[in-house]
C-alpha cells in the first residue's frame, strides 16, 4: 500500500489556537473588574445550562503562566485572545483601571517568554453592563465609548501587539443577543432595532481600525472577524457553485458586504425594508476603512445547489448526518474550502485568516491521565485537508487557529460543551492535553498534515 503524500503548508504559515477572555479568565471581580452583559446574563435562571456563571471559568487570571508554558510546550507559537473591556474601562466609557491594564502587561510579559505571538481581539462579546443599562448595541452610546475603549487599548499595548481583531462575531452578539436568540444580553427587539445594532457594530470595526492605523506603531496590522454564514455547493459544478456564490452574496450582506461594499447593498436594503439601519454621515467612511486581513471563524456551512426554478435551494442533511455534541454544529469539512474562496472572490481580500475553527463535545474525559478525542482529531484532518486544498486551488489564507485551546465557558452550554485541545478539569483547574492537543503539535511541528 503506498503512504499518502503529506499535505504541506507553505513557510511562515501561521499555526495557532484561540480563546476569550470572557470564557477563560474568571476573576469576574477581580482588581476593578466590572459586570459585563454576560456576567448578569448567566445570572438570569434559565439563560445558560446548568446556571454556570464566568466568575472562575478556568481561572486563566490567575494561571496564565502556566498555560502559556504548556502552549509552549506543545510548539504553538502563535495565541489569539481578547481583551475584556470590563476590566480596562469598568464602566464602559470614562476612567481606566490601571490594575486590568497592568494584568495584559503581565499576561503580555509571559507570552513573550515564553515565545508566543498574541493575535488580540478588542471584543469578544462582554460588553460592560454599564453601558447596556445606557441602551446597549441599540444606541450610539456603544460606538461612542468604544472609539475610546479602542484608543486605550491599542495605547496601551501597541509596542507589543502587532496583530489586532475589531470584533468577534457580529452577528452573534447583535442578533443573537438582541433578538432573542439565547445570547447576552437576552433581549427580544423589533427587526428594526436590531438592524441599528448591526449598524453600531460596524461603526465599532471602523473605530478600531482607526485606532490601530493612528496609535497602532511600525508592523501593526488589523481586521475583522466574522462568521460569515459559509455556503457549500452541493456538487463542485458550475451550476450549484455559482448558486452557492449567489446565497452567500446575498446572506452576507450585512455586515461584510457592507464593509467591503462601502455601503448597504441596495437589495439588502430593500429586504430590510422599514426596519433599514439609520446611517448617520461619516459612518461609512469609517468602516470601510481597508483592513489588512479578514478573519473567519468557521464550523459548519450550509449546502446549496441550483434549484429547477434556477434560484439557489438548500440540500438539507438527513437525520443521520454526522454532527458534533453542539447542535448547530453538523460535519461540514468542505466549509473550510469554500467559506475562504468564497470571501476571497467576492470581497477580494488578499490575507485570510481562520480565526476558529473546532468542535464541541460533552463527554471528553481524563481516563487515566488520558483524553482520547478521536472524534476530534478526525474532525480537524478532515477540515485541515480541506483547507490545503483550498490554498492549492490559492485561496489566499495565511493561517488558522484552532478553537480552542483550552475547554471553557461555552456561552449559553456553560461548561458542559467541551471545545479544547486540552482538557480542563472545573473543579481542580487540572490541564490534561487531550490526544487532539498532542496530535496538533505534530501538525504545527511538520507544517504539514502526514
Ligand atoms: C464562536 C465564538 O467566537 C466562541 O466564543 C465560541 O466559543 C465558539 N464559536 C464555539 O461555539
Amino acid at each position: 500500500m503506498r503512504t499518502p503524500a503529506p499535505l504541506r503548508f507553505p513557510p511562515n504559515f501561521v499555526w495557532g489556537t484561540a480563546t476569550a477572555a470572557a470564557q477563560i479568565e474568571g476573576a469576574a471581580r477581580t482588581d476593578g473588574k466590572s459586570e459585563s452583559v454576560w456576567d448578569r446574563f448567566a445570572r438570569r435562571p434559565g439563560a445558560v445550562f446548568n446556571g454556570d456563571t464566568l466568575d472562575i471559568a478556568c481561572d486563566h487570571y490567575h494561571r496564565f503562566d502556566q498555560d502559556f508554558a504548556l502552549m509552549a510546550r506543545l510548539g504553538i507559537k502563535h495565541y489569539r485572545l481578547s481583551l475584556a473591556w470590563p476590566r480596562l474601562i469598568p464602566c464602559g466609557d470614562a476612567t481606566i483601571n490601571q490594575r486590568g491594564i497592568d494584568f495584559y502587561h503581565r499576561l503580555f510579559d509571559s507570552l513573550e517568554k515564553h515565545g508566543i505571538t498574541p493575535w488580540v481581539t478588542l471584543f469578544h462579546w462582554d460588553l460592560p453592563q454599564a453601558l447596556e443599562a445606557q441602551g446597549g448595541w441599540r444606541s450610539r452610546v456603544v460606538p461612542e465609548a468604544f472609539a475610546r475603549y479602542a484608543d486605550v487599548a491599542v495605547k496601551a499595548f501597541g509596542s507589543r501587539v502587532k496583530n489586532w481583531i475589531t470584533l468577534n462575531e457580529i452577528r452573534c452578539f447583535t442578533v443573537h443577543g438582541y433578538a432573542g436568540l439565547g445570547k447576552a444580553p437576552g433581549a427580544a427587539e423589533a427587526p428594526g432595532v436590531v438592524n441599528q445594532t448591526i449598524h453600531h457594530a460596524l461603526v465599532c470595526h471602523g473605530h478600531a481600525v482607526r485606532a490601530v492605523r493612528e496609535h497602532g506603531g511600525r508592523g501593526a496590522r488589523v481586521g475583522l472577524t466574522d462568521n460569515c454564514e459559509t455556503v457549500i455547493p452541493f456538487t463542485e459544478t458550475a451550476p450549484d457553485i455559482a448558486a452557492a456564490r449567489a446565497h452567500f452574496v446575498e446572506t452576507n450582506q450585512s455586515i461584510l458586504g457592507a464593509i467591503y461594499g462601502g455601503g448597504y447593498a441596495p437589495a439588502y436594503l430593500r429586504r430590510c425594508g422599514a426596519d433599514r439601519p439609520r446611517v448617520t454621515r461619516g459612518d461609512f467612511a469609517l468602516i470601510s476603512l481597508p483592513t489588512d486581513f479578514l478573519g473567519l471563524n468557521i464550523y459548519t456551512g450550509l449546502t446549496v445547489r441550483r434549484g429547477k426554478n434556477g434560484k439557489p435551494e438548500r440540500v438539507l442533511a438527513s437525520p443521520s448526518y454526522p454532527k458534533t455534541d453542539s447542535p448547530w454544529l453538523e460535519l461540514a469539512p468542505r466549509a473550510l474550502y469554500w467559506g475562504p474562496r468564497l470571501a476571497a472572490e467576492v470581497y477580494g481580500v488578499k490575507n485570510i485568516y481562520i480565526t476558529e475553527n473546532g468542535c464541541g463535545y460533552n463527554d471528553d474525559q481524563v481516563v487515566k491521565g488520558e483524553c482520547q478525542d478521536l472524534h476530534r482529531v478526525e474532525y480537524l484532518r478532515s477540515y485541515l485537508k480541506e483547507l490545503h486544498r483550498a490554498m492549492q486551488d490559492r485561496t489566499p489564507v495565511r493561517g488558522y487557529f484552532l478553537w480552542s485551546f483550552l475547554d471553557n465557558f461555552e456561552w449559553a452550554d456553560g461548561y458542559t460543551r467541551r471545545f479544547g485541545i486540552v482538557h480542563n478539569d472545573f473543579k481542580t483547574q487540572q490541564r490534561t492535553p487531550k490526544m487532539s492537543a498532542h496530535w496538533y503539535a505534530r501538525v504545527v511541528a511538520d507544517n504539514a498534515l502526514l
